[in-house]
């Protein structure tokens, strides 16, 4: 620190301002006379994307860069240094494993090492809102907490290897529509309660190094120029004390950006200089606020850069059975009518699709990976296979995906010969446009329409999918098992094979709603957006949230996910059964792995509200946990939940929890609740009385400070006799639909004036305030 304020204090103000935007798209500025190194950033979740030499293309080079260069373009990736491809945000949130996710980041900081890398830009972890969102596979869930979890887990992976983690995109950037002016319009609830509290989890869990404010608006303010994101919430509420950065050009206004308590702003702008300099000269911009960035800039500067540097060496082994294992716990079972695991029995097996060929595991854009070593399907589903057993592949479809009749007809007769068909379909990400949304969740035509023909001759026919995100399945009831691996990365090929042959249990579990038909989908009416403003209209009810309350049947509820196993839910246990704010309480449960197999079951606890004053959803996730278990084996399980699990957001005063009853359900899936237990809340932070002259008598009559305060001015004024006061006359008062002073005036002729309501409404604010 105090090398910091030495620094700080003999740079001038030209290079305090150039240090606030980078050297290059990936570097941040060196400066050599004060011993500050610069630090190289580079993109990915699912592993390192690095370009080749463009960590040292200079300014001039940028032109280059922005205006030719697709992310998408084989070039790109070809430019792209090889490295191991992890399961992306969408697959790895199917293990709900935050500890998985802490290994993986561990091993990209490994990898970023030994590429010179000080800060990776990532993990994503906004919500998943609709699955047609074009980044949706970089993210983690539909639920607040679990992308929460997922996120401080990848962060605390990434920085207990040395390297600085920048969670990204704040907020709000739920869709890929007019992405760098679209206003996500959210309502206060909403924002705070489902679009900030992944956000706040991770920030206050796992204290990243950097957040990367949004493209979008977010309530008519650009993401990266909002004073209450950037300052008020992030520092203020929530205690983050890290480097705010912008995304790539999201900041249209280099003063209010830096005013509003932006860090830093990426790529290199000589705009953003200029502004910067003129702002503190002009006093628009404290000079304090450019010395604060410089400090984050330089913290982050001094611990991370790895210029100079030894770079180690990576087991790429290792990391190699990482992405295994990994892609193994994300691979999700929908569907078995008991076909799979396929037993030594089986002799004959068609395996169909290019996918199994060439599996497409990784996602698109800034995202996408420069796979090191892909397993190929095929050729893992060939190695494990039992002695005798054939395997047959045809295409079904061309390495493009486009049907081939004759491709389809082949598929279609290696089917009808085989016992068991292994059908590899998917759905990928539109090409490059000005709409990099989804334009539909069905699968790619051609390997859907493989899907239909081998089904309508093999009855044991199971489907293998490769996508980012939520994908339609009319086939569903025409095929015996659905095995999801999402874009689960460089491994996903060998974790296909040994869960079809039952070497690997699968214990993914959905960390989104799979929706029957996208109409029934939360925010179907609203998404992308109209004109330039894209409203929230469905509110705190995201994802299961919505279902539930709708009671809308989907296709696969969150959290469902089936295993070769059974687990059994007994003894639940609550460490108190009235709870007293702040404090916690804990559920703990009995989990029998009844079943021959070893497996993981992840265990979920659901919390509903019975008492709260603004509407709840029917239940919300608050923790869980992934349990593994060999056959016979019983563990008790512990879930805590703190005194924030119990609070909503009331826009009129922020979190706030009421007093009553809360149930605690506890199962394997959010509508498969297994336990229940009942807990009284005694609440220390109810939402404050406040009283109005429009207040209505219900309000006014619940709070009994309020309501000694009423009834004695109404007695002193004459207005009521003592003994007329009790609860015959509070229920009289109930029903009235007038508040109580419009009330008060018709009711007494002109006994009671505007006055004396204003006077009756100050004495009771005040008697609420004395008593606080
Ligand atoms: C993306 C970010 C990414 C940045 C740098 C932007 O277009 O939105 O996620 O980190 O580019 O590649």
């Amino acid at each position: 620190m105090h090398q910091i304020e030495e620094i700080l204090q003999k740079m001038t103000l030209a290079e305090k301002a150039r240090l606030c935007t980078g050297a290059t798209h990936w570097k941040t500025v060196a400066m050599p006379q004060y011993g500050v190194p610069s630090l190289v950033m580079a993109d990915g979740t699912s592993g390192l994307r690095l370009q080749q030499g463009s960590e040292d293309k200079e300014e001039n080079d940028l032109f280059e860069n922005v205006m030719f260069f697709s992310f998408d373009s084989e070039e790109a990736l070809a430019r792209t240094i090889p490295s191991t491809c992890y399961p992306a945000g969408s697959a790895l949130a199917c293990s709900w494993n935050p500890e998985l996710a802490r290994e993986v980041g561990a091993a990209i900081a490994e990898e970023c090492k030994a590429q010179g890398v000080g800060m990776l830009l990532g993990p994503g972890m906004n919500l998943r809102r609709h699955p047609l969102a074009g980044r949706g596979f970089e993210y983690y869930s539909e639920d607040p907490a679990l992308s929460g979890e997922m996120a401080a887990g990848m962060v605390e992976g990434i920085q207990s290897g040395g390297v600085a983690a920048c969670i990204k995109h704040f907020a709000c950037n739920n869709a890929d529509y007019k992405r760098t002016w679209i206003d996500s319009v959210v309502e206060p609830r909403a924002l705070h309660e489902i679009y900030l509290a992944g956000f706040e989890r991770a920030v206050r869990k796992a204290r990243p190094c950097a957040v990367m404010g949004a493209y979008n608006k977010v309530n008519g303010v650009q993401a990266c120029e909002s004073e209450e994101l950037l300052t008020h919430i992030l520092r203020e509420q929530w205690g983050f004390d890290g480097l705010v950065m912008s995304d790539w050009v999201a900041v249209k206004n280099s003063k209010e950006a830096f005013r509003a308590g932006l860090n830093f702003q990426m790529p290199p702008s000589k705009s953003c200089v200029d502004a910067l300099v003129a702002g503190v000269k002009d006093g628009s911009i404290p000079a304090e606020r450019l010395d604060e960035s410089c400090r984050q800039i330089l913290k982050l500067v001094l611990r991370y850069s790895k210029e100079g540097k030894e770079r180690p060496q990576v087991d790429w082994q290792a990391h190699h059975q990482l992405a295994r294992k990994a892609a193994a716990q994300c691979a999700v079972l929908l569907k078995n009518d008991g076909v799979l695991p396929l037993g030594p029995g089986v002799k004959k097996v068609a395996v169909l699709g290019n996918l199994a060929k060439k599996p497409q595991f990784n996602g698109t854009g800034c995202a996408a990976i420069n796979a090191r070593c892909p397993d190929i399907p095929f050729d893992e589903l060939a190695a494990l296979a039992a002695p005798g057993c054939q395997l047959q592949f045809a295409p079904g479809y061309t390495a493009d995906y486009q049907t081939d009749p004759a491709l389809l007809a082949e598929a279609a007769k290696v089917a009808a010969e085989a016992e068991v068909a292994l059908v590899f379909a998917g759905a990928f990400l539109p090409p490059e446009d000005d709409d990099f949304n989804r334009k539909t969740m069905a699968l790619e035509p051609a390997t859907e329409a493989l899907v239909e023909a081998v089904a309508a001759v093999q009855p044991n026919t199971v489907v293998l999918l490769y996508n980012g995100e939520s994908v339609a399945m009319p086939w569903i009831d025409r095929v015996a098992g659905v095995l999801d691996l999402w874009f689960s990365g460089e491994g996903s090929g060998r974790a296909a094979a040994e869960i079809v042959w039952g070497l690997q249990n699968p214990s993914g579990r959905l960390p989104v709603t799979l929706p029957k038909r996208l109409e029934d989908t939360p925010a179907y009416l609203n998404f992308p957006g109209a004109g330039d403003s894209h409203f929230y209209c469905e509110g705190i009810y995201a994802g299961y949230r919505y279902y539930d309350k709708k009671r809308v049947e989907p296709l696969y509820p969150f959290g469902y996910g089936l295993s070769y196993t059974d687990f059994a839910y007994s003894e639940p246990q609550l460490s108190t059964r009235e709870l007293a704010l702040p404090g916690r309480v804990c559920f703990s449960c009995q989990v029998e792995n009844t079943g021959s197999m070893a497996g993981a079951e992840v265990v979920q606890l659901y919390l509903r509200d019975r008492c709260s004053k603004l509407p709840r959803p029917e239940r919300e996730l608050k923790a869980f946990c992934r349990v593994e278990l060999a056959p016979g084996e019983k563990k008790r399980v512990e879930l805590w939940l703190d005194s924030r699990d119990f609070c909503y957001y009331d826009p009129a005063c922020g979190w706030v929890a009421d007093s009553g009853e809360f149930l605690l359900q506890v199962g394997p899936h959010s509508r498969d609740i297994r336990l229940e237990q009942r807990l009284q809340l005694v609440s220390d932070r109810a939402a404050p009385f406040a009283m109005t002259t429009d207040t209505h008598y219900t309000d006014l009559l619940e709070d009994p400070t309020a309501r000694r305060v009423f009834y004695d001015y109404l007695v002193e004024k004459g207005l009521l006799l003592p003994e007329q006061i009790g609860p015959a006359l509070d229920e009289h008062f109930k029903v009235i639909f007038w508040g109580m002073a419009q009330h008060l005036d018709s009711a007494t002729g002109d006994r009671f004036t505007p006055a004396m309501a204003e006077e009756l409404t100050e004495k009771i604010n005040a008697a609420l305030a004395a008593e606080r």
